[in-house]
């Protein structure tokens, strides 16, 4: 606890300095990391040498690097419930990691030949619906069975050249409804995508789809994949092995779109673009466990969330990304971060003295600025900002449009580290023809307090490889700052109360007794049934 306190003591000594006095001729260099060609930087922070050194410090003391190698080495590191965590070893099969003394990589081969396999007949139209060349996948899954390969599909659309793929999710049979209506069960392919393929709402949906198609093909499940951990069940629904795409219990959901939970995403872009996507992860892995932990981008972006949330108190986290295509990342992350840092006891049990991981949210930019940055801007509560951009975009013929965007996004991160003063707002309406105290008013409401922080994640164009390296970032950061917390960030014991419930309701709903039930929730039941 020593070394939280030395930050909080830190912070409260330059709570109140502005950010811009930081720069100097050495700022942004010496605050700023690169890797692989992407540049992160953090000099818009309030993070200064002392406060860097102070995290730095928080992190050798949580032994960090010790347990990232137990990480990557195959150690029982989710120890609530018992199991390796080795998603890495997805995008890294070459180098042989042992569970249980068994070499974990082979099968990993054999399951990713398999799928590259079934892709390419899929894409040749080897692999056929009843109606010919299958032109659409319904992939069926929820949270990390579908956040990840949803998000991968739009950001990589510039390359996809496979069948069309649509995402079904919520147990509201209008998700399924609304995507079927366009399709022709004859040339569809389902994918059944389920670590444990028990999730109601992923079943439920795998149900209708099966019946859908049954009603116009003969052999319905014939056009059905799945991916799961469990054969048995995947079995028992009628998918036959030849395509069924199995995991290990060690990949976590949230972790699981590297693998055959990302059959859908390769299907979409082809397996060579595919393998990219797994090479700039891999990338990520190697510069996570080589590089000094100064200049190792997962690590800094880790102690900037630690600075702004635990230490500075800043609840939520505002993910920008200026790249239409990165839509759904915002939404990915809130699983990623959230689900994996939402914890409130350590890996001990003990009641944890810190805060947990923040709310994260966020909208592409600039449709955001237009929307939700005026309370960014001036609301009373500090967002930290996490920007991301692109240097180049793929629509040659619109370089203008992207310079647009780049200007919009660098533009947002100066405002928030200038603001505008009073004196500067006064000036401007006193030259638009105010004065007395009609000006002052008006000045007041256009003052910018600035001084907000944000960092920004630059990379040179979203290509595959790019966003393997930037999602593998990601899964990273939260492990640091997991490590950090000392909390477990692979498990995820707080959804299953709600999961409990809903199973009871369902009854009381369909009118059995709600005696028992709180008055709120009979009231509603009386209401909705
Ligand atoms: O309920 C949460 C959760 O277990 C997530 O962790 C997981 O990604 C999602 O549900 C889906 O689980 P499954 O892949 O087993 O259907």
């Amino acid at each position: 606890m020593n070394d939280w306190q030395a930050l909080r003591d830190h912070q409260r000594m330059v709570a109140n300095r502005p950010i811009l006095t930081l720069f100097d001729e050495d700022r942004a260099a010496g605050f700023s990391a690169r890797a692989d060609g992407l540049l992160f930087d953090f000099s818009k922070t309030n993070i200064c040498q002392t406060g860097l050194d102070l995290l730095i410090r928080l992190a050798e003391g949580a032994d960090l690097p010790v347990k990232r190698d137990a990480m990557f080495n195959g150690a029982r590191i989710n120890e609530t419930e018992n199991r390796a965590v080795l998603h890495t070893t997805l995008r890294n099969m070459d180098a042989p990691v042992l569970v249980n003394e068994q070499d974990v990589t082979g099968p990993l081969r054999q399951t990713h030949g398999r799928m590259q396999a079934f892709a390419r007949e899929v894409r040749d139209g080897t692999f056929a619906g009843q109606g010919g060349r299958i032109t659409d996948v319904v992939n069926i899954g929820i949270g990390g069975s579908d956040l990840g390969p949803a998000m991968a599909c739009i950001a990589l659309s510039p390359y996809a050249d496979g069948p069309r793929c649509h995402f079904v999710s919520n147990v509201d049979g209008a998700h399924i409804a609304d995507v079927l209506a366009g399709l022709n069960p004859e040339t569809t392919l389902v994918i059944v995508a389920s670590k444990t393929f028990t999730t109601i709402e992923t079943m439920t949906n795998a149900e209708t789809a099966k019946a859908w198609m049954a009603k116009a093909v003969k052999e319905p499940a014939a056009q059905f994949a799945a991916v799961s951990t469990a054969a048995d069940k995947t079995a028992a629904f009628g998918i036959d092995a030849s395509r069924v795409f199995g995991f290990e219990d060690w990949v976590g959901g949230r972790y699981s779109m590297w693998g055959p939970i990302g059959l859908a995403l390769m299907l979409a872009i082809g397996p060579e673009d595919f393998d990219q996507f797994l090479a700039g992860g891999a990338a990520m892995d190697a510069h996570f466990r080589q590089t000094d932990l100064r200049q190792n981008l997962p690590v800094l972006l880790a102690l900037v969330g630690i600075w702004h949330n635990q230490i500075c108190d800043y609840a939520t986290r505002a993910v920008l990304p200026y790249e239409q295509r990165l839509s759904r990342l915002p939404a990915y992350l809130q699983q990623l971060e959230m689900e994996s840092n939402g914890k409130r006891v350590s890996m001990d049990g003990a009641d944890l003295a810190i805060h947990s991981g923040p709310v994260v949210w966020g909208e592409p930019g600039t449709n955001g600025q237009h929307a939700f940055y005026q309370l960014i801007h001036q609301g009373t509560r500090v967002i930290p900002c996490e920007f991301l951009v692109g240097r180049e975009g793929h629509e040659p013929d619109l370089a203008h449009q992207h310079r647009l965007l780049v200007a919009n996004c660098l533009a947002q991160s100066e405002a928030l580290l200038r603001g505008r003063t009073l004196e500067q707002a006064t000036d401007i309406m006193r030259k638009k023809g105010l004065e007395g105290a009609e000006l002052e008013r008006q000045a007041r409401h256009r003052v910018f307090p600035g001084n907000r922080p944000s960092t920004t994640l630059c990379y040179p164009k979203l290509t595959p490889f790019v966003l393997g390296q930037i999602i593998a970032l990601y899964e990273h950061r939260v492990f640091v700052e997991g490590v950090i917390l000392g909390i477990n960030s692979f498990d995820q014991w707080g959804v299953e109360l709600g999961k409990e419930l809903a199973l009871a309701l369902q009854p009381i709903l369909e009118g059995a007794s709600a005696e028992g039930k709180d008055g709120s929730t009979r009231q509603l039941v009386d209401y909705l049934r």
